[in-house]
């Protein structure tokens, strides 16, 4: 069954019957990532965060511990104080001026502000068996996901399932593109990343933060493939959905004159090639192995849960105090669209 027929028999995300789905508000957006530039305030390009209130410019995995340091988190399950994130969407208007795109709660999370939709999965989406015993992730373990040098699609194929969905309503799900929607897309449009979901059972993190993990050795995770012998070890697909609400930029008059599309991320890329994605595993004790044990669908009873309102109070003070919301001449950091 595919994504959308599946979205339509359930009316649209009625919560049933162990895939985790929950929503995240914005913790902040600003230029800091203490994965790729620890210690470097800013960073290189501005990222959109979601998850526990101890993010910050540095995260040492043998000091700094999430669930510990953390007070609060940004998303449904109050056990997650994982730290999750991308890159800004921004519109080129033809003048040449930057405008921050903003981000959008799906369906049935209205009233979040920002942020993102956070998968967790045994199994394919469409499979509401899940069965498959996937290992949870360990403290101290990150990863990343993407390539933010990359630009063409032989590039973008070395990650599997990073994509866009332009939407044209609330529950389109497909077709997917590796590269940005090339017409308005009017509802907006949905960056989906899908992390590697094979580990080597051993490094909690890898000096380019993706040899520790894998992709399975033949097809796909949705596919049912097996982990290959040097990462064997089965992890939960972690999706993340991002809802960049483009309603505002989708007059074609705005767009460049040449027919192509005005999108760019805040590293600087107008084809969509370098889409990327960060995860640092923070969840409380074994709260995460406990819910994918659990053999549910959506819904999780075996994990606490808060409301949208308290959600979208847990933030982080701007450590960066960089102006991104005004049309800007520059994108933040000088960053050249290349
Ligand atoms: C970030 O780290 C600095 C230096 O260790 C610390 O003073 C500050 O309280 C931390 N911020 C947050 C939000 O935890
Ligand atoms: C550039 O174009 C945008 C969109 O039309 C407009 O809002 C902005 O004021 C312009 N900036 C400059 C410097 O002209």
């Amino acid at each position: 069954m595919k994504w959308n027929t599946f979205v339509a028999a359930l009316g649209l995300f009625a919560p049933t019957s162990a895939l985790l789905r929950f929503g995240c508000a914005r913790l902040t957006v600003q230029r800091l990532d203490p994965l790729v530039n620890p210690g470097m305030i800013p960073s290189t390009h501005l990222h959109q965060i979601i998850g526990g209130n101890s993010f910050n410019v540095s995260m040492d995995p043998k000091t700094h511990d999430l669930p510990t340091l953390s007070t609060c988190t940004s998303c449904q399950f109050t056990e997650d104080f994982s730290n999750y994130w991308t890159a800004v969407l921004f519109f080129r208007a033809r003048n040449g001026s930057f405008k921050r795109v903003p981000q959008r709660a799906q369906s049935g999370m209205e009233g979040t502000q920002g942020g993102m939709v956070v998968y967790y999965m045994s199994d394919a989406l469409f499979d509401t068996a899940q069965k498959s015993k996937v290992t949870a992730f360990k403290p101290g373990f990150r990863m990343l996901v993407g390539e933010v040098n990359y630009r063409n699609r032989e590039q973008a194929r070395d990650f599997r399932q990073l994509t866009y969905t332009c939407m044209e309503n609330e529950g389109t799900r497909a077709p997917e593109s590796l590269d940005f929607p090339k017409k308005p897309c009017p509802v907006g449009i949905m960056a989906n990343h899908r992390f590697p979901t094979c580990w080597d059972g051993v490094n909690l993190d890898s000096p380019n933060h993706r040899d520790h993990v894998a992709y399975p050795e033949t097809g796909t995770f949705e596919s049912g493939g097996n982990c290959p012998s040097t990462h064997p070890v089965k992890i939960p697909q972690l999706l993340l959905e991002t809802v960049w609400d483009t309603k505002a930029f989708n007059n074609k008059a705005d767009w460049p004159e040449d027919g192509s599309q005005p999108f760019v991320w805040s590293s600087g890329d107008k084809t969509g090639y370098s889409t990327h994605a960060d995860y640092v595993f923070g969840w409380k004790d074994d709260s995460l192995q406990r819910a994918m044990d659990g053999h549910t669908y959506v819904s999780a009873p075996m994990l606490k849960t808060q409301s949208i309102a308290q959600q979208n109070k847990c933030t982080v003070p701007d450590m960066v105090k960089e102006n991104i919301d005004d049309w800007l001449p520059k994108l933040p950091g000088d960053v050249v669209v290349v």
